[in-house]
This record gives structure tokens, C-alpha cells and sequence, in this order.
């Protein structure tokens, strides 16, 4: 007897990551569709056993596969990830150096797992201001994984929200003289199509480490009505257990959006 089988089976890293999730009280039918991560603490991580900076930011990489995995195991369609900002250009040329050849490195190892996992790879930030080395590895990653339809992973890359937004009112500028738009048509759904996450839906969880309670400069726009968690845990050691703890967070949490809740009685 033959028996069709019309869905494709989960694999099983997948089930069992979902066990897991369910396990710690996760609901999966409830997960937020976009999480941000303002990924912190890898100095200090890397500090705390006596080891250069750029260990830390090593030993990050980890935790960032860990987390792409996780999240599109949950089918979690969009993550955003604070890798590098408009304002740690004044860090050491040193340190900058080595973060871009740990990204190139990365881009290299993980377009095999991105492609076979249907992850596609997108950017936000002034990629213009990176070493060329860099928009090239970009660049390919980007091309290679293009038909990822699962989850978008986007990494902030010489991001800073301001110089995002002032960005997207020149272009708003260019397409008024350009007679694509009228300046009353222009409201905060027609405005968002000039920013950088033009493909992408709010943010509905933020999530940063280091017990930093501060944004910097992150999708300032964008996080208008996320829910923010924030965790002491540096970002190297930032595991399932912990996007766990945070996503449980999520569902406790009432997103009114301004409204009363919904049996009015707050
Ligand atoms: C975050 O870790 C990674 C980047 C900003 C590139 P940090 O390097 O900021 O680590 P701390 O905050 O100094 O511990
Ligand atoms: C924010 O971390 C930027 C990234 C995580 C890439 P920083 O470490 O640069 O932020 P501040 O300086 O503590 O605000
Ligand atoms: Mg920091």
C-alpha cells in the first residue's frame, strides 16, 4: 500500500527545536514575525577571561548561528541583527579590521547552510561605507541566497537609525521633484517605503544583551511599538534557552497599541 504524503516532513532538528520551545512554554502558533537584535556585550565577554576584544566577538559568531537557527527552525520569517554601527566606525582601526574579516569569514562558512535552509541574507546600513572586500562577500551572499523564501536575515551593517531616516527624506524629496509623489500624499506607511526595512514588517520584539538599557541608535523608526527585552547575559553566551526566555516574555506581554485592552477594563 502506498501512501501519499502531500506535506513535507519537518526535519528532525526541527522537531525537536520546537519540542524544546513548546517544553519551555513557548506557543508556537503566537511567535513574534520579526525579532531585532542589538547583539551586545561581546568586549566585555571576552574582558571578564583575560582575552582580546576581538575574541569576543568571535566567540559571538556562535551565538548568531545558534540564533539563526533557532529562529528559523520556529519559522520566525524575519531577523534583524545589530552587527555593526553608524557610530563603532570610531572604534580602533584594529578592532574594526578584524570584525570585517570575522563578517567575511561568516558570509564564506554559512551561504550553504543559508541557501539549504531557504534563509535569504539582506542588509541594512550605509554598505557603500564598508571596505570593498566586504560589499563583495556581501554581494555574493546576497545574490547566492536570493531565493531563501523561509526567513530574511538581515544584518545591520554601518547602521545608525538617524542617518536612516534622513536618508529616506532625500529620497522622499527626490521622488516629490520626480512627480512619483505629492507631498500630502506622504504619510508614516508611504514614508517607511524610503527606509532601509522597506520589505520588512516592524519589528514586533526587540531583544539586547549586556544589560544595556539603551537603543543606540537602532531602527529608531522602526521599533515604535516593539516589545523590548533586555537580558544581563552577554551576547557569547547567548543561547536557545535565553531566545526562549525572551520569546515566553513576548507572549505574557498585552500589545494594546494605544487602545484599552480588550475587555476595556484597563
Ligand atoms: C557588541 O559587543 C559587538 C559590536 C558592537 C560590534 P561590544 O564590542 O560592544 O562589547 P562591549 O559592549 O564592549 O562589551
Ligand atoms: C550597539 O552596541 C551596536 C551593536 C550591537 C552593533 P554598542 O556597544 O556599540 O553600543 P553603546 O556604545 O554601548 O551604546
Ligand atoms: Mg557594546
Amino acid at each position: 500500500m502506498s501512501n501519499v504524503i502531500a506535506v513535507e516532513p519537518q526535519p528532525v532538528h526541527q522537531v525537536e527545536t520546537m519540542r524544546r520551545a513548546k517544553a519551555a512554554g513557548i506557543d508556537l502558533s503566537r511567535l513574534p514575525r520579526h525579532v531585532a537584535v542589538i547583539m551586545d556585550g561581546n568586549g566585555r565577554w571576552a574582558r571578564s577571561s583575560n582575552k582580546p576584544r576581538i575574541e569576543g566577538h568571535r566567540a559571538g559568531i556562535k551565538s548568531v548561528r545558534e540564533i539563526v537557527r533557532t529562529c528559523r527552525r520556529l519559522e520566525i520569517p524575519f531577523l534583524t541583527l545589530y552587527a555593526f554601527s553608524a557610530e563603532n566606525w570610531k572604534r580602533p582601526g584594529s578592532e574594526i579590521n578584524a570584525l570585517m574579516i570575522l563578517l567575511c569569514n561568516f558570509l564564506r562558512r554559512e551561504i550553504r547552510e543559508m541557501k539549504e535552509n531557504n534563509i535569504r541574507l539582506g542588509t541594512i546600513g550605509r554598505i557603500h561605507e564598508l571596505p570593498f572586500a566586504v560589499q563583495k562577500a556581501l554581494d555574493y551572499a546576497r545574490r547566492e541566497t536570493a531565493q531563501g523564501e523561509k526567513m530574511l536575515l538581515s544584518l545591520a551593517l554601518s547602521y545608525g537609525g538617524r542617518v536612516e531616516i534622513v536618508d529616506a527624506v532625500k529620497k522622499a524629496i527626490q521622488a516629490v521633484r520626480e512627480h512619483q509623489l505629492t507631498v500630502d500624499e506622504i504619510n508614516p506607511d508611504r514614508f517607511s517605503e524610503f527606509l532601509d526595512t522597506a520589505e520588512m514588517p516592524d519589528p514586533d520584539l526587540l531583544i539586547r544583551t549586556s544589560g544595556e538599557m539603551r537603543i543606540s541608535n537602532f531602527l529608531l523608526w522602526q521599533i515604535a511599538y516593539a516589545e523590548i527585552w533586555i537580558t544581563p547575559v552577554l551576547w557569547p553566551d547567548f543561547r536557545e534557552e535565553h531566545l526562549f526566555e525572551a520569546l515566553k516574555d513576548f507572549q505574557s506581554r498585552q500589545r494594546r497599541f494605544g487602545r484599552v485592552d480588550i475587555d476595556g477594563a484597563i
